[in-house]
């Protein structure tokens, strides 16, 4: 216990605000609740102070806090996108700050004013958590929860356990980041008390996992659970919802990973868990080693990403991959994808690596056809294949034939699946913010050389393809 402690105490420093930092963000906070009030009354709305800042559990270097306007249910929904963009807008002009609008479901204002972001998010105001028509008017129920559960005494606690989790990239249940919410570790410090009794319960979970604070299920219908959330690691039952996941966003590698730092952290406490990771970009000699031992091939297909939020990008980018290997292990195109993954800076470049274990086939390919005694399957197979390069001959009683192929490369398959116009990407399953830009443009790269290139004017780039290579363990 000592040993934690001493660490533990260091960390804290870091992750408390200082008295100063924290009376100014909640000036802040208060003018503008009251600027946003203002000008919702007239609608009937009134704002609501959601968010870590409510709960003290926020980091100091975020700097950030969210105001929900919550809405009567009778107004519709686009008034409520309009009157809700109009208020955000306008508070932060009061506020003296520049805005962006954002999107999630609806879209919403995100400000910034003394060097702080603001969140001014519209939402309606239901009776319960059952009747929401949209994720955000659930949030309310949220800060009430954890307001009455979540101890002032606790809020520390909730700290280490976000910058644990952020500083190994897995804090956040946006589609990059597929981690832990804010809320989650809420819920997850209320339920055993304290960061560290909270690895030690991580390290025990196991997949399929489920907490359920409130004992809203009996554990006779544990497995009915685990089939309504298959292939979710973890169920955390949100107390404001009992049909929810609260971790519904949480990925397996990650579920994995946060057990293994667990076990690692308990097992020889360091101040380092809490520091951020930095890594190298990779060498050129580096690259060349990693393909002499592994004597693959890689193909990078590189274009500019669509102008959407990254919570549209990355899965588009994940799902433009799956298509990328599908369309390649077509069984009669025979090549075969050993790994992939994808790349993006969210600005102005998008990548997706695909490791090839076949990219190279021969230019005969033979086509193994049906039984001699199925008469009319070979009709239909002798009619297709007139004028094969060899054959039709017979090996074991089946029919075959040697062809010239289509494609012998992997790129040549590519470039004649990507050079085609914008409904053709789609048909494909080719996700379609993505089949737009392939249709401007796009690139494929095999040589070294050029992908140095990228590494060089990308350094982030460089750090992608050396954890690609270097795949941490989860075990
Ligand atoms: P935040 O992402 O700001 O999380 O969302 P947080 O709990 O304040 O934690 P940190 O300290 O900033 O990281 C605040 C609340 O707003 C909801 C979230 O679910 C959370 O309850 N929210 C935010 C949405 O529902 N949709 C959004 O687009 C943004
Ligand atoms: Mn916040
Ligand atoms: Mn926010």
């Amino acid at each position: 216990m000592q040993r934690y402690k001493q660490v533990l105490t260091k960390v804290l420093k870091k992750v408390t605000p200082s008295q100063s930092d924290e009376r100014s963000i909640k000036e802040l906070a208060n003018k503008a609740l009251k600027t946003v009030a203002e000008l919702a009354k007239a609608y009937g709305a009134e704002p609501m102070l959601v968010g870590s800042l409510t709960r003290n559990t926020w980091l100091p270097e975020k700097r950030e806090f969210d105001i929900f306007v919550l809405f009567p249910e009778k107004i519709k929904e686009e008034e409520l996108e309009k009157i809700g963009l109009e208020i955000g807008k306008k508070s932060i002009k009061k506020l003296k700050g520049s805005y962006v609008v954002e999107y999630a479901q609806h879209p919403y204002t995100s400000g910034k004013v003394e060097g702080v972001s603001i969140d001014i998010v519209p939402c309606y105001r239901v009776t319960s958590a059952e009747k929401i028509r949209a994720a955000v008017d659930r949030t309310p129920f949220h800060v009430r929860y954890v307001e009455k559960n979540l101890s002032p005494k606790l809020a520390n606690e909730v700290r280490l356990l976000k910058k644990f989790l952020n500083v190994n990239h897995a804090y956040g249940a946006d589609a990059k980041t597929l981690g832990f919410s804010g809320y989650v570790c809420e819920l997850l410090i209320i339920k055993y008390k304290s960061f560290i009794q909270v690895l030690k319960a991580a390290k025990k979970w196991q997949p399929g996992e489920i907490i359920d604070l409130e004992n809203y299920h009996m554990k006779e219908d544990y497995p009915k659970l685990r089939r309504k959330f298959r292939n979710q690691p973890l169920i955390l039952i949100d107390p404001t919802d009992r049909n929810r996941n609260a971790t519904a966003a949480l990925s397996s590698p990650n579920f994995f990973r946060f057990k293994k730092l667990a076990c690692e952290f308990l097992k020889k406490p360091k101040t380092e868990f809490f520091e951020e990771k930095k890594f190298e970009s990779i060498t050129e000699r580096e690259l060349i080693e990693f393909q002499l031992k592994r004597r693959t091939e890689l193909i990078l297909i590189r274009f500019t990403p669509p102008e959407v939020v990254p919570d549209i990008l990355w899965p588009q980018l994940r799902r433009f991959a799956e298509r990328l290997q599908s369309i390649l292990e077509e069984v009669k195109y025979e090549f075969k994808v050993l790994g992939k993954d994808v790349y993006t800076n969210e600005k102005d470049l998008a990548v997706v690596l695909l490791e090839m274990e076949v990219s190279k086939l021969p230019m005969v390919q033979k086509r193994i056809g049906p039984s001699i005694f199925d008469l009319d399957a070979s009709k239909k197979f002798l009619q297709k294949y007139k004028k094969p390069l060899t054959g039709p001959f017979i090996e074991n009683n089946f029919w075959c034939v040697e062809v010239v192929r289509k494609f012998v490369t992997a790129r040549q398959k590519l470039l004649d699946s990507l050079s085609k116009d914008v409904d053709v990407l789609k048909a494909k399953g080719i996700p379609n913010f993505i089949a737009k830009q392939i249709k401007k443009r796009f690139e494929i790269i095999l040589e070294n050389a050029k992908i140095m290139e990228l590494v060089k004017t990308n350094e982030d780039f460089g750090v992608f393809l050396r954890k690609y290579f270097e795949k941490y363990s989860l075990w």
